[in-house]
C-alpha cells in the first residue's frame, strides 16, 4: 500500500505551478506544500498579497493555506531554496516552463527541455532519498525517458525515482475555478508495481477534493500525449470558426448565428467555437508546433501538415483583420489615430504571451497608424516589450505606439476603435455597473460609455470588433459604424 505523502515540492512558481499548488495545499493541510523558483522577485511577490499572476480568487486560496486563521497551520510555502526542498520532497511537481525553441535545431517549433533538464538534474544531484517525479508542465511525448535518462546518469545509485505525467488543463481567468472543478485529472504511470503505486500516491492527494471517477490513471505516454491533443482540438475548433467567419463576411451570413447552431450538435458543443481575431496565449501556438514537430519526427508529414494549418489559419485571421481595418479606413492608415481597446490574449487575465494584439498592432503600426493601446489590467511595460520584441521597425513603433490609462483617453480624437480582448468593460451586451459581474475586481467592474466615446471620436466613427461583443444596433443608432468578425452586409 502506497504511503500518504506529506512533502510535496513545486518547481517552478508560473502560471501552473503557483494556482496548482495553492489548491493542492489547501485542500490538504496535512501535506505541505513548497513552491521553489530561482526567480527571487517572483517568489518574493508569492508571499505577499500582490501575487506575481493575476487570478480571480487565487489570493484567497493562498492565503487560506499560506496565512491560515483559527487552529490550521500553514502549509503552502515559497521558498528560493530549491536544493533545500528537493531533498525533504517525497513527490516532486515540474511546473517550470517549456516554451517553443528559440534557436538551433527544431526552433520555432520544438518545446525548449532546458529548463526541465535542469531542474531534473538538480534532483539528481540533491536527492538522498526515493521521489516520485510529476511531469506537471506540458511536455513532448516521450519526456519522462529523457527525464528518467538524467536521473539515472545523476542520481546516487540505490535510490528510486518514478516517474508520472499529470498535465494541468486550467485555463488563465479561469484557473481556481478549474482546478477546484476539474473536467478530470489524467496521471499517466508506467504499468509496472512501482509505477502504479506512485500513481495511486499523487492520486490520493487529489482525491482530497476530486470525486474519484474523474481522477484517470493511465499509460504515461498516453498521459503526455493527451494533453498535447486536447489543446490541439480546441484550437482547431477557434480556427475551424474563424475560417467560417472569412465565409460568412463574404456571404452575409453571422457566425455567430451559424456557431450557436452548430454548437447545439451535442456531439459538437457549444464551448471554444467563438470566432475572434485569433486565438493567443502561451498553450496553443506553442503545443501545436510541438505536437507537429513531433509527427515530422516520426515521419509523417501529412499529420504534421494538418496540424500547421490550424497556426496557419490563426495568422491568416490576424491579417485578414488587419486588412479590413484598412480597406474600410479608406485604404490608408498614414498618420491616423487608432485606439486599440484590449492587449491581454483574453478577459480576466494580465498575460500578454501570443497574443492577437501583437500582431495586429504591428500591423498597424506599419501601415502608418498612430495606435493608442488600453487594456484594464496589462502592465504599459509589458505593452511595450511585445510590441518592440515582434518589430523589426522599433523607431517607428516608439514614435507611433501609445498606452493609456483609461479607455477614454485612448479614443481621443480616434479615427476608429479597435477591440481585441472580450472584456466585460467593453462590451454593451451587458447591463451597467454595481451588477454581480466583474469577477476581476473593481478593475474590471467598470462599463465603457459608448455615447461618451462617440463624442470623443473623428468622423466617420468607426468601430472594428475583434471579439464580437458589441451589439451594433444601439451602437448604429449613435452614428458608429460597427464592423465584427464574421458578419456579412447583406
Ligand atoms: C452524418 C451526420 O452525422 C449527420 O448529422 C448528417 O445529417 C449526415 O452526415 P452519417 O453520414 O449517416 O451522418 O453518419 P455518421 O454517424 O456521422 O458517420 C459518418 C462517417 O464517419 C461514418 O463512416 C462513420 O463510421 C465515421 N465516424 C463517425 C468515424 O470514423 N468516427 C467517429 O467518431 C464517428
Ligand atoms: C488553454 C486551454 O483552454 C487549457 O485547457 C490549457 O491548459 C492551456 O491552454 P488558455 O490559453 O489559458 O487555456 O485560454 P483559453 O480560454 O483556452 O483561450 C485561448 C485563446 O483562444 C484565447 O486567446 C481566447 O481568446 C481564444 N478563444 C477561446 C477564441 O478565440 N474563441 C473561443 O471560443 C475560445
Ligand atoms: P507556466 O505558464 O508553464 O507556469 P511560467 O513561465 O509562468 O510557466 O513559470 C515557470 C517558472 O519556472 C518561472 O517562474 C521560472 O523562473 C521557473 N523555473 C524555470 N526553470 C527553473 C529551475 N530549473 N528551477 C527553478 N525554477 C525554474
Amino acid at each position: 500500500t502506497p504511503q500518504r505523502m506529506k512533502k510535496v515540492c513545486c518547481i517552478g512558481a508560473g502560471y501552473v505551478g503557483g494556482p496548482t499548488s495553492a489548491v493542492m495545499a489547501t485542500k490538504n493541510p496535512d501535506v505541505s506544500v513548497t513552491v521553489v523558483d530561482y526567480n527571487k522577485d517572483r517568489i518574493e511577490a508569492w508571499k505577499t498579497n500582490e501575487l506575481p499572476i493575476y487570478e480571480p480568487d487565487l489570493l484567497d486560496v493562498v492565503q487560506h493555506a499560506r496565512d491560515p486563521v483559527a487552529k490550521r497551520i500553514p502549509n503552502l510555502f515559497f521558498s528560493t531554496d530549491v536544493e533545500g526542498a528537493i531533498a525533504e520532497a517525497d513527490i516532486i511537481l515540474l511546473s517550470v516552463n517549456t516554451p517553443t525553441k528559440s534557436m538551433g535545431h527544431g526552433a520555432g517549433q520544438a518545446s525548449e527541455l532546458c529548463h526541465l533538464e535542469s531542474a531534473v538534474r538538480r534532483i539528481g544531484e540533491v536527492a538522498t532519498s526515493d521521489k516520485i517525479i510529476v511531469e506537471k508542465s506540458t511536455v513532448p511525448c516521450k519526456a519522462a525517458e529523457t527525464v528518467r535518462d538524467i536521473l539515472n546518469a545523476t542520481a546516487k545509485p540505490g535510490l528510486n525515482f518514478e516517474i508520472l505525467s499529470n498535465p494541468e488543463f486550467l485555463a488563465e481567468g479561469t484557473a481556481v475555478r478549474n482546478l477546484l472543478h476539474p473536467d478530470r485529472i489524467l496521471i499517466g504511470s508506467l504499468n509496472t508495481p512501482r509505477g502504479l503505486a506512485a500513481a495511486r500516491s499523487l492520486a490520493d492527494l487529489y482525491a482530497s477534493w476530486v470525486d474519484r471517477s474523474r481522477i484517470i490513471t493511465i499509460n504515461l505516454y498516453s498521459s503526455e500525449l493527451a494533453k498535447l491533443a486536447a489543446n490541439a482540438l480546441l484550437a482547431q475548433r477557434i480556427s475551424s470558426v474563424n475560417a467560417l467567419s472569412a465565409m460568412c463576411e463574404s456571404l452575409g451570413a453571422d457566425i455567430d448565428e451559424v456557431s450557436h447552431c452548430v454548437g447545439l450538435d451535442q456531439r459538437i458543443g457549444p464551448k471554444m467555437l467563438k470566432a475572434s481575431v485569433g486565438f493567443g496565449g502561451s498553450c496553443f501556438r506553442k503545443d501545436i508546433l510541438s505536437l507537429a514537430y513531433i509527427a515530422e519526427s516520426l515521419h509523417l508529414p501529412q499529420v504534421a501538415d494538418y496540424w500547421r494549418s490550424i497556426v496557419g489559419i490563426n495568422e491568416y485571421q490576424k491579417e485578414r483583420f488587419t486588412r479590413r481595418i484598412v480597406k474600410c479606413l479608406y485604404s490608408s492608415l498614414s498618420s491616423k489615430r487608432l485606439a486599440v481597446l484590449g492587449f491581454a490574449y483574453k478577459k480576466d487575465t494580465g498575460d500578454t504571451r501570443e497574443t492577437s494584439a501583437i500582431t495586429v498592432v504591428n500591423n498597424l503600426i506599419n501601415e502608418g497608424a498612430n495606435v493608442r493601446v488600453y487594456d484594464p489590467l496589462v502592465e504599459e511595460d509589458r505593452v511595450w516589450e511585445e510590441v518592440l520584441a515582434s518589430s523589426d521597425r522599433r523607431e517607428t513603433v516608439k514614435q507611433r505606439l501609445s498606452v493609456w490609462p483609461s479607455a477614454y483617453e485612448a479614443c481621443a480624437d480616434a479615427d476608429a476603435v479597435i477591440i481585441l480582448t472580450e472584456w466585460d468593460e467593453f462590451s454593451n451586451k451587458i447591463s451597467g455597473p454595481g451588477d454581480a459581474r466583474g469577477r476581476g475586481g473593481d478593475r474590471t467592474k467598470r462599463v465603457l460609455d459608448w455615447s461618451r466615446v462617440a463624442g470623443l471620436m473623428q468622423k466617420p466613427m468607426y468601430v472594428f470588433d475583434g471579439r464580437n461583443v458589441l451589439d451594433a444596433a444601439p451602437l448604429e443608432k449613435m452614428g458608429f459604424r460597427v464592423e465584427s468578425i464574421g458578419k456579412g452586409v447583406v
